[in-house]
């Protein structure tokens, strides 16, 4: 199987060079610019593509790594080339592959293979993709039955993979944002509330990191339930209340929906301990 990457930004050199590190064969990138096309060649010791139709006729399968609201329009400019038997993969979280508008007349099989993973370095990420859940969702039924190639693929790189489907991606993708890109809305509230007791930016920024990396550390070495600690899991409804009562706005409002999701996994840990005050304070 020969793989091309279409669109060579963070992703592209990251896949391609996670897969050429594994003994796949990477055929070469095209890319809107040809300078970004050369340098992701020259880091995965692969070709330089002058156009689709070119990378296309030398790929079995073409990796769409391109910014999402590009994914569509280069699908548009391929579907004028035969496709027949050629695998079409993006890597966009929130899309299905039915972006890929009449794929299956073109008897060629549709993917969106997403990495859920920051992959913010396009030289360095790839040192760590092998910690990355892939997620493959695909087009139809024949894609279906070639989904398989794809799972081993990932998996022979040590890789968990999961399936799912079109409908679910866009559920899929707001858990990736809310616990990554909204853990550093949370972290940005924390910052205003310490500078509103006099700490500068900074100072309130590191005098956080502590406290939040442990217990980012704390939940991944012992999950939700076992790293839990806090006004909630004590079930100390004096505190909340108080909390309440200086909050204003929507830090009110996310600090009592959030606290009210820890009800449960403070239930599961401390069986014989009662949070029916704190449940109706927090409904209150
Ligand atoms: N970054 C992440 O953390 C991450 C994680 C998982 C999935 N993804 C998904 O991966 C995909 C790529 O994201 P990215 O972060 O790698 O984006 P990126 O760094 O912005 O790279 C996109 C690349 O596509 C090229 N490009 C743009 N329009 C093009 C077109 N019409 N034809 C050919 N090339 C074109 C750009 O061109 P030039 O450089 O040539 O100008 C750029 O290098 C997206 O679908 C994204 O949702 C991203």
């Amino acid at each position: 199987m020969r793989i091309g990457f279409v669109g060579a930004g963070k992703v592209g050199f990251s896949l391609g060079k996670y897969m050429s590190e594994h003994g796949v064969n990477v055929s070469g990138y095209y890319s809107r610019s040809e300078n970004s096309a050369s340098e992701a060649a020259e880091f995965t010791g692969t070709r330089v593509f002058e156009g689709l139709e070119a990378i296309l006729a030398e790929s079995d399968a073409l990796f769409l790594t391109v910014p999402d609201g590009e994914i569509e329009e280069v699908w548009n400019s391929l579907r004028q080339y035969s496709l027949a038997g050629k695998y079409i993969c993006h890597c966009s979280g929130v899309m299905s592959s039915s972006v890929f508008l009449g794929i299956d007349h073109k008897k060629a099989y549709g993917y969106s293979i997403h990495p859920l993973f920051a992959v913010c370095d396009k030289l360095q990420s790839y040192r760590e993709l092998s910690r990355a859940y892939f997620t493959i969702e695909y087009s139809d039924e024949r894609a279906g039955e070639k989904v398989s190639y794809w799972r081993n693929l990932l998996e022979s790189f040590g890789n968990e993979v999961r399936i799912i489907s079109a409908e679910q991606k866009i559920l899929y993708h707001s858990a990736a944002v809310f616990a990554s890109n909204l853990v550093t809305g949370l972290f940005k509230t924390a910052t205003e509330l310490l500078m509103a007791c006099g700490f500068d930016r900074k100072g309130s920024e590191e005098a956080l990191y502590p406290l939040f990396m442990n217990n980012c550390e704390n939940i991944v070495s012992q999950g939700v339930t076992g790293s839990l600690t806090g006004p909630v899991e004590r079930a100390d409804a004096m505190t909340i209340k108080k909390h309440l009562d200086v909050l204003l706005g929507d830090d009110k409002m996310i600090y009592t929906a959030l606290s009210e999701k820890l009800i449960k996994p403070a239930e599961e840990k401390n069986a014989h301990r009662d949070y029916s005050d704190i449940k109706k304070i927090l409904e209150h």
